[in-house]
Order: structure tokens, then sequence, then C-alpha cells
């Protein structure tokens, strides 16, 4: 007897174009695609993740008029995502219109990252249901919601005083003010305004985290509690469906060199892909890598150091005292690198999906936040998961120096190294059949079924 094909119904995945942002939508959408759905991505025309052979089964879709590559660079980061916002309405609604006319009404929904808050224009005019994924923590979320009730100016007086800022935020411990996601990018009032943006859910029908509750149980109940849509926390999304979504080329040679180094003797580092780092803290940090002796394999992103174009500001001397155990790429396969039994610990920005990647393969971290979120997920290793040494203030190669030596070479460092793969097993468990994770997820999709999912 012939099989009757089962036509998928759809679901539409509307990413930010960034890098942090990609990633985990694109885990997303193929976790939902073996669940049983289509999968239609709606790009901008700026950091367009490829339909490669991974995605051959996903359909891709252009918003007509969208921002560049250039206006990011003019803008910022915070005016351009405003700026995103507005532009994209009219285009986004086209793009949902044409796809109704195309595919028949078979939307199952329209997944949207939390900062492309415009598809909700759409998704009011269409009627469609709407989901809002954060692709940061959920306690990244918890600090944002808080944030979006406070008063700017006094905010601000509160930051700038030294007194205060080292102090416990009232009702976010071991949180102080200083940890909270505020922004290198742009003033606190933009910043304030995007948040409130962010963390209106108007129509949607649910949120989806990137997260699991063996990491933020505490910060996961109080969203359910305040946000009175159903919570889906079905991370870490890189177990649950990996989808290598690179904006970048990949420099696949570092682990041709990692292949030589001694079992968990190197330390990674890299800072995501849009912190920037003063030339005098690279040196700093050059000089206190030099010092300590250990290997590393070090990721310095072209026009991450404002000034240069690449490594020129690394001195002779320092290249010919590390040629042997030190190796420098513009863009490594980080989750390759993470399981590679050669690395021991993690220098990280600490952004939300490359803190899950090292804790998915129990790797203990350096912490040294740029901006954002990474301060509080910063905060949380050391604290609250006790998997991190935190660099704090001026950075200084005597602190580096020592920072690597806790991490690689000391009790302390072995200790964190045994917290973390205790971590990384219970990803393991949550994401397998029975798991957290994998519950939340087939109860979302389970939701999708029902009638009233609106
Ligand atoms: C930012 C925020 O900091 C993050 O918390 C938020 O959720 C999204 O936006 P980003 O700074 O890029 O993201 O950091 P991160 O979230 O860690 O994402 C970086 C991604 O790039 C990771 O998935 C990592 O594996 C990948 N990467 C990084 C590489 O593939 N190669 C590298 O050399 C460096």
């Amino acid at each position: 007897m012939e099989e009757k094909q089962v036509k998928r119904r759809r679901i539409v995945l509307v990413p930010v174009p960034a890098q942090g942002h990609v990633t985990p939508i694109m885990q997303l959408g193929k976790a939902l695609y073996s669940k049983g759905f289509s999968i239609t991505v709606v790009l901008t025309q700026y950091n367009r993740v490829s339909s490669s052979k991974d995605f051959s089964d996903f359909h891709f879709l252009t918003i007509p008029g969208s921002l560049t590559e250039s206006d990011l660079k003019n803008l910022g980061p915070f005016k351009f995502l405003f700026k995103l916002n507005q532009i994209c309405e009219a285009g986004f609604k086209q793009c949902i219109g044409q796809l109704l006319q195309e595919q028949g009404n078979d939307i199952a929904c329209v997944v949207y990252d939390e900062y492309m808050y415009f598809s909700q224009a759409a998704v009011k005019e269409f009627q469609l249901p709407s989901v809002l994924f954060s692709t940061t923590s959920a306690t990244a979320f918890v600090c944002r919601s808080v944030l979006s009730r406070v008063d700017a100016e006094s905010f601000l007086l509160d930051m700038k005083d030294p007194k205060v800022s080292d102090k416990v935020f009232p009702g976010l411990h071991p949180l102080r003010y200083k940890d909270l996601p505020t922004s290198a990018f742009g003033p606190i009032e933009s910043i304030l305004k995007v948040y409130s943006e962010t963390v209106n859910i108007r129509t949607a029908s649910a949120v989806i985290i990137n997260s699991t509750s063996c990491l933020e149980n505490s910060s996961l109940a109080w969203l359910q509690r305040e946000l009175q849509v159903p919570v889906y926390p079905i991370g870490p999304l890189h177990i649950a469906a990996s989808a290598p979504s690179s904006l970048l080329e990949e420099d696949m040679s570092c682990i041709e060199w990692l292949n030589k180094q001694k079992l968990g003797s190197v330390i990674y580092i890299s800072l995501g892909s849009l912190a920037l780092m003063e030339t005098k803290d690279m040196l700093e940090m050059a000089w206190g890598l030099s010092n300590s002796n250990q290997p590393f394999l070090w990721v310095i992103r072209p026009g991450s150091i404002p000034g240069s174009e690449w490594t020129e500001s690394l001195p002779e001397e320092f290249s010919r005292l590390v040629a042997e155990r030190g190796y420098i790429v513009k863009w490594a396969p980080q989750m390759e690198v993470l399981k590679h039994p050669a690395v021991g610990g993690f220098w990280s920005h600490c952004g939300w999906n490359s803190t899950l990647e090292s804790i998915g393969e129990g790797v203990p971290m350096i912490c040294r936040p740029f901006t954002g979120d990474q301060k509080v997920n910063a905060r949380y290793l050391e604290r609250v998961w006790r998997i991190g040494v935190q660099l704090e203030g001026a950075l200084d190669k005597g602190t580096v120096e020592r920072a690597v030596e806790r991490l690689i070479v000391d009790e302390e460092g072995a200790e964190m190294r045994k917290r973390a793969i205790n971590l990384k097993e219970k990803f393991e468990a949550s994401v397998r059949s029975g798991g957290s994770s994998c519950s939340s997820l087939d109860n979302f999709v389970n939701s999708l079924k029902m009638k009233n999912f609106m």
C-alpha cells in the first residue's frame, strides 16, 4: 500500500542577525523539524546563515529593505535594533502574506527572537499564534524584566556610586548592581527602552528559553509566575539539536595543534562575536598567558581590538616566547575545541552560548564579561555554579597568570572541573527522553496541536 505523506505544519523562525542569536534559533529549528514541522527562516539582509547542506530541508525568506552591515557599524547595536524593528515591520508582513498565499494556511506559529519584536505586528494582522524565544539565560530575562521597571535616572546614579554598585541588588542575590545587564553599547535610557520591548510578550502564547531547570530553577519559576503564559526551558539546545551555523570561517588547523598538546593542559580563549578589547588589556593578557607557562589557543577576531586589524599590536618578543605553546586563530570551531581532551579551561566573555557549551563539555572557566547578560552569567558561574574564576577590575599580567594557574594547575581548578562535569551529566540527562528539557519540548509541541493555542 502506498504510504500517505503527512503534510508538515510550518513554523516560522525570526532570528536576530548576530552569531549568538542565529546559533540557538537554528538549533531550535532542527529540534522542531525533528518533531515533524516544516521550518521557514526569515532573515534580514545582514549576517545571513547559509542554506547549506545542514539546512537543506529549511525554507529561507528575506525581509525586503532591511538594514546592512554598514548600518550596524554606523548606528551601534542598540540604535541598530531600534531601527531594524521599525524598518522590518512592513517587510515582515509582506513575507508572511506571501507565505500564507504560497503555502496555505498551515502556519502553526511564528517563533521570534525577543529582540525582533516587530514580528508581533504581522502575527496580529494575520491572526497567527506567536512564541517568544529567549537566547539569553532565564536569569538575564529576570534582570531585564526588573530593569525595565526601574527609574533610569536614579538607577544610573546608583551604578555610578561605588558603594552601591558593589551591593547585592534587592531580590536578585547574588547579583550586585554592577552585575546587571547594562551595556557598553549605548546610554542607559536606550538600553532600558530596548529591554522593556524585549520582556513585553504582547500577544505571544508562550516563551521558549534556551536553558534548563538543573541550572536556573528559581529564575525559571520566577518567569513562570510573572509572565502568565507557559515558559518552556528546552535547552541546552546545542546538545538537544546540533546545527552548525557559524557566520565566520572556522580555522580547523587548531584541532591538529590541540592533538599535539597534553591532556587538560590548554587554556582556550575566545570572547565571542561582538566583544571588543583594548590594546592594553590584550597586552596584559598576552604577557600573563606567556608567564603562566601553560599552552593556549587564542581566538582573536579580526576587528575586535579597536585600532588594529588583527594581531599586529602583539610584540615580537611575545610571539617568539610562546611560539612552541601558543596558537592564535581568527575564529575556531568552538564546539570541537571544547570537546577536545587537551582543553583544560575556557577563558570566555561568558556569552550564554559559550557558557552552555563550556558546561556541556565539563570545562571550567575564566570569566571576563564584556557587556550585557555576560555579567550575569559570569557572576552565576563563579558564585552559583562555582565553576569559574571571575577577573574583575583592571586587567594585569599577574592576575591573568594566577587565574590560569588556579584553573589548570591548582586543586581549586580540579574541584571546579568536578562540578562542571556533574552539570554536564545533568545537561545530558535533561535532553534525554524523560528529562526535563526533552519533556518541555514535547509539551510545547503538544500545545501547538491544541485548538486554542493562540
Ligand atoms: C551575545 C551574548 O553575549 C549572548 O549572551 C547572547 O545570548 C547572544 O548575543 P556572543 O557575544 O556572540 O552573543 O556570545 P555567545 O552567546 O557565546 O555566542 C558565540 C557563539 O559563537 C557560540 O555558539 C560559539 O560556539 C561560537 N564561536 C565563538 C565560534 O564558533 N568560534 C569562535 O571562535 C568563537
